[in-house]
């Protein structure tokens, strides 16, 4: 085989190679973990959660439904599930939104109380005004189970 027959040949390998890697990252991108940064990672939105819960034993609108709830379950929970929707590595393993909601026959007033509380979380942890609207973008199709509609 002449050199330069072998070179078209190796070069034709090497684009077949790097045309077939370039289509597995489009099929996989890399998930986007720059809200999850935003949000200070695990230990940021630790303590977030931990506020809200500060937040919600004092708020007269909603903190007689918590009554009586496992805190530390609560606390554990609701970060992973941020976690995860921020794009993060966690798994929320804890019960079906819908689920668990249904029977707290929960107001808008309520769910909205919520949301504020969290927003005023996070705050008062220094979370970038835009990392605040992308967390809340994430929990919005969760809504329809929380309201149980
Ligand atoms: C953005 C809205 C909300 C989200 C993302 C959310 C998420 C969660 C999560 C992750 C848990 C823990 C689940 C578990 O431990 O298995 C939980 C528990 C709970 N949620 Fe919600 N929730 C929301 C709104 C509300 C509202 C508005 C209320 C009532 C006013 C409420 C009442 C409760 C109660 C009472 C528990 C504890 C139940 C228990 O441990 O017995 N949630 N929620």
């Amino acid at each position: 085989m002449h050199p330069f027959e072998f070179k078209i040949m190796t070069t034709g390998l090497i684009m077949t190679v790097a045309l077939f890697l370039a289509g597995c990252q489009a099929l996989n991108p890399k998930p986007d973990t720059s809200l999850y940064q935003q949000l200070g990672e695990r230990k940021g939105i630790a303590d977030v959660v931990e506020d809200l819960l500060y937040l919600i034993v004092e708020d007269k609108r909603i903190n007689q439904q918590f009554k009586g709830m496992d805190v530390v379950q609560f606390h554990r929970n609701l970060t992973d599930q941020l976690c995860e929707l921020s794009g993060g590595p966690c798994t929320y393993t804890g019960r079906d939104m819908r689920e668990l909601h249904a029977a707290m026959a929960i107001t808008d007033t309520q769910l909205n109380a919520l949301a504020e509380n969290l927003i005023l979380a996070m705050e008062d942890n220094d979370i970038p005004i835009s990392a605040q609207n992308r967390l809340i973008k994430q929990l919005l199709p969760l809504y329809p189970d929380i309201r149980n509609l």
